[in-house]
């Protein structure tokens, strides 16, 4: 949720935060703006507009400024609605502080009305200008700007990554995080800040990762950073090992098309690294998680949110179907606040691409205070759920730039297929042989998802021949009925069309009151034992108008009597469906986001990395 970028050095700061912009635009797109100090006026100029970051672009083409440091920002709103004068960077009373600032400052309010007492104006509605007015009130004071962003920081209540310059120090970016995200990019003669990596992956891969309330003041050739006791600490530089083109379209109309044709690399990378040489299991990196572990477990749960939370389930039915331990899930959001069972016998697998949503981090935080042992599968590395966990399994993804999640979720499914199948191994529920027969159809799954891609002009003509749908249904049974709430998720999500997922055999009990003439229903029938029921099912939608699209393994003749359309995945083995079956259903949401004209990329109303609650 928003994301901020600076830069301090010798070249034009402008062109750089607004490159890195464009990157970040990922966390928020609903106005952009950046702050320049300007040698010539000896002022600090800011330039901002509702809207995405060419408009900015467009706005300072119109209106160039220019300067050697500088702070900049793209907007997901949460305090004001979308506007010029809402958008960051948010300027103090005189002019001398500007503030872009990621997160929620809770008691905003409040500090509002005490400065407002004193004479302070505000003209925006947001919270984060009590941010530059509060530090200007201090400076003012103390004529001590460090001393006034210390004092601002005992102040403010809530989350924030702040990007801070004053017209008084042209030399420095004063930064500081809570709950947000925040690193620092090392370069030569200049640095930089930023939400994340990719804002700045073009100019260095050497970082710092700031820890919460620590405070750093970056200038071209030096940082200093203070921690929550305000005493001056070291940092190990975290060298990054994402590439450049990575984060780029690479010929791509989309970013959301380029990920899911990386998936079979993805998916081979995901592999590779985790069986072990000798073929008998699974090596998840240093993770102790061996007989001894898991004989103190009594209790697993997976948390997450919205795909990462449905990849979580595959993981739940599999841990339950192979390991025999019963699973818990819950979305991270409901899991905070309900007073959970939990204590150290408890595995909670917490599962976040990004690794900074609010949710599931406080989630984890809750977990932890109870002396649950947990395990993160996190994609991105050095995030604050991968560096809080006990245990980290990375999901080798690489970065993912569309709000939309679709390799992250597929490298998601293979760590719980890795997952569940070393639990299996460890507690001796599974044996060697039967695990081998398993990693055989496992390592054709990049080539099976290769397959499944040279049919996307197929699933194309379904959405030219369904884009009239107002509602569509994704039903299935087990596994299936996990592979539909993603698929269901991700056609809201960017296509902006109404479904609902269900399970098959609860479609009867209320919601086929919906079914009408033509309704769209997409049946994944990937699980053969069940789909005798689940065909009962599609039975009865056909019985009262509905056109249906099944989903179900290639060998199984038997659809084309039930559907109106099919695709078909390779063969497989059951437990590996969910990867499969979930390919179609992301190439379908895509084309029918492209056939109605949206934004693919960057969906109305999201943001990729949910740091709010
Ligand atoms: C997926 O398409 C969504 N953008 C969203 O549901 C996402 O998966 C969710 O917000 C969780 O994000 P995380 O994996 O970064 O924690």
């Amino acid at each position: 949720m928003c994301g901020i970028v600076g830069y301090i050095g010798n070249k034009n700061a402008v062109p750089i935060l607004l490159r890195g912009l464009e990157r970040l635009e990922y966390r928020g797109y609903d106005s952009a703006g950046v702050a320049v100090y300007s040698e010539k006026e000896k002022e600090i100029i800011v330039c901002k507009t509702k809207g995405r970051v060419e408009n900015l672009e467009t706005k300072l083409y119109d209106n160039p400024i220019k300067g050697r440091i500088g702070i900049g920002h793209t907007r997901w709103a949460t305090h004001g609605i979308p506007s010029d004068t809402n958008a960051h960077p948010h300027f103090s009373k005189s002019g001398k502080v500007a503030v872009v600032h990621n997160g929620i400052i809770e008691n905003y309010m409040e500090i509002r009305e005490i400065l407002g007492s004193k004479g302070y104006d505000f003209v925006s509605e947001t919270d984060t200008e009590t941010v530059a007015q509060l530090t200007e009130y201090f400076y003012n004071q103390t004529g001590d700007l460090q001393q006034a962003v210390f004092k601002t920081l005992e102040k403010v209540d809530g989350s924030y990554a702040l990007g801070i310059i004053c017209s008084d120090f042209p030399d420095m970016i004063v930064t500081t995080k809570k709950n947000c995200p925040l690193i620092i990019g090392l370069g030569q003669g200049e640095n930089f800040i930023a939400s994340d990596i990719t804002a700045i992956l073009q100019y260095t891969r050497n970082t710092y990762i700031l820890e919460d309330n620590e405070v750093a003041f970056v200038s071209k050739d030096s940082i200093k950073i203070y921690d929550d006791k305000k005493e001056e600490i070291k940092k190990d530089v975290y060298v990054v090992d994402w590439s450049i083109e990575a984060a780029e379209k690479s010929g791509y109309d989309h970013f959301m098309l380029k990920e899911i044709y990386e998936q079979p690399k993805v998916v081979a990378d995901s592999l590779n690294r985790r069986f072990k040489p000798d073929g008998t299991g699974i090596q998840l990196d240093s993770i102790k998680l061996g007989r001894e572990e898991l004989s103190n477990i009594n209790k697993v749960y997976v948390v997450a949110c919205g795909t990462a939370y449905y990849a979580g389930l595959v993981g739940k039915a599999l841990i339950e179907k192979l390991a025999r331990i019963p699973v818990i899930s819950d979305v991270a959001s409901e899991f905070r606040y309900k007073d959970p069972l939990i204590d150290e016998n408890t595995l909670v697998i917490v599962i976040s691409q990004s690794g900074e949503t609010a949710d599931t981090l406080e989630a984890m935080r809750l977990a932890k205070k109870k002396n649950s042992r947990i395990l993160a599968v996190v994609n991105v590395v050095g995030s604050t759920i991968a560096r809080e966990a006990d245990d980290v399994i990375y999901t080798l993804a690489g970065p993912e730039i569309a709000v939309a999640s679709t390799k992250a979720y597929s490298a998601q499914v293979v760590a719980m297929f890795l997952l569940s199948l070393h639990i299996a191994l460890e507690t001796g529920k599974m044996t060697v042989d039967q695990f081998k027969e398993i990693k055989k159809e496992m390592e054709k799954l990049p080539s099976h998802i290769n397959k499944i891609l040279t049919k996307a002009p197929n699933v194309k003509r379904f959405m030219e021949k369904y884009i009239g749908s107002k509602n569509v249904f994704y039903i299935g049974r087990g596994l299936d009925y996990t592979v539909c709430r993603e698929g269901s998720l991700k056609l809201k999500e960017i296509a902006y069309l109404h479904s609902e997922p269900y399970a098959a055999g609860e479609l009867k009990h209320g919601p086929i009151a919906l079914i009408e003439e033509s309704t769209l229903v997409i049946a994944v029938a990937t699980q053969e034992h069940l789909f005798a029921k689940t065909m009962s099912n599609v039975k009865e939608v056909k019985a009262r108008g509905a056109k249906v699209l099944i989903i179900a393994m290639e060998g199984n003749r038997e659809i084309e009597n039930y559907a109106d359309d099919y695709m078909y995945i390779p063969r497989t083995h059951p437990i590996l469906t969910p990867l499969l079956a979930n390919i179609p259903q992301q190439l379908f949401a895509y084309y029918m986001a492209l056939g109605l004209g949206n934004d693919v990329d960057k969906p109305r109303n999201l943001a990729k990395s949910v740091t709010v609650e």
